[in-house]
């Protein structure tokens, strides 16, 4: 199973990305958690990437394309793996699909996980997110068991830099200019899938589930 999901910040991927790299047994990828913890660990491309997430902008897609196109072809990534926040603009579209063309390999489906802005805006302000694993939680709907604490890996649990309303704002308008767009170039491959995904995180997985199986 190779999956993309796609869907405006904040619409449910990385939690839906989470429960469904568990049920298939292969990675889930996400490469705003891979700069999150490059910035944490101070690296050169954390350092790089650090100015335009806080911005709310898209990091280049030269940062972005060969970071990606080299962890799915690590040893873990043959059974399948589940892409969580990339592609985000056609070109970053068209070189996962030259990457996949290198392998033999094509998508099983893009899955787009559909939520409108007004509702986003309310969900952003009450998440919080593990920088070390990258589960992520919300103060309402899904509470950790402690809390302030990661149920997965105990570390303590944060407001994300970029989750400030004002960002938020900012990255809904640029998922619209950029990312949107992928929505049709999808579709024309056969690929969409797409679920509502205003519903509970345990519906929208079964909606999921329901459409690939
Ligand atoms: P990234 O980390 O990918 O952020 P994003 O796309 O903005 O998406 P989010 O992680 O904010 O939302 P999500 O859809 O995963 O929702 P979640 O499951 O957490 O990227 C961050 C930045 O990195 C970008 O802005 C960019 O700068 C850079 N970047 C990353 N990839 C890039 C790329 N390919 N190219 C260029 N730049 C890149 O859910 C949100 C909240 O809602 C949570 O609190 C959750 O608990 C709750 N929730 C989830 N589902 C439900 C539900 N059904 N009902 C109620 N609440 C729910
Ligand atoms: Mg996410």
């Amino acid at each position: 199973m190779r999956l993309i999901m796609l869907g405006a910040p904040g619409a449910g991927k990385g939690t839906q990305a989470a429960r469904l790299a568990e049920a298939y047994g292969i990675p889930h990828i996400s490469t705003g958690d891979i700069f999150r913890a490059n910035i944490k660990g101070g690296t050169e491309l954390g350092r790089k990437a650090k100015s335009y997430m806080d911005a709310g902008q898209l990091v280049p897609d030269e940062l972005v394309c060969d970071l990606v196109a080299d962890r799915i072809s690590q040893s873990d990534c043959e059974k399948g793996f589940i892409l969580d926040g990339f592609p985000r603009t056609i070109p970053q579209a068209e070189a996962l699909s030259a990457a996949l063309d290198k392998m033999g390999l094509t998508l099983s489906a893009a899955v787009n996980v559909d939520v409108p802005d007004d509702n986003i805006i309310r969900r952003m302000g009450g998440r919080r997110a593990c920088l070390k694993c990258g589960a992520t939680y919300h103060i309402e709907h899904l509470k950790p068991a402690v809390e302030g604490i990661c149920d997965k890996c105990g570390s303590e649990l944060v407001l994300r830099d970029d989750d400030k309303p004002e960002t938020v704002k900012t990255r809904l308008n640029v998922y619209h200019e950029q990312t949107q767009p992928l929505i049709d170039y999808y579709e024309k491959a056969g690929l969409l899938r797409t679920v509502d995904g205003t519903v509970s995180a345990d519906a929208v997985f079964e909606a999921i589930r329901s459409i690939l199986a």
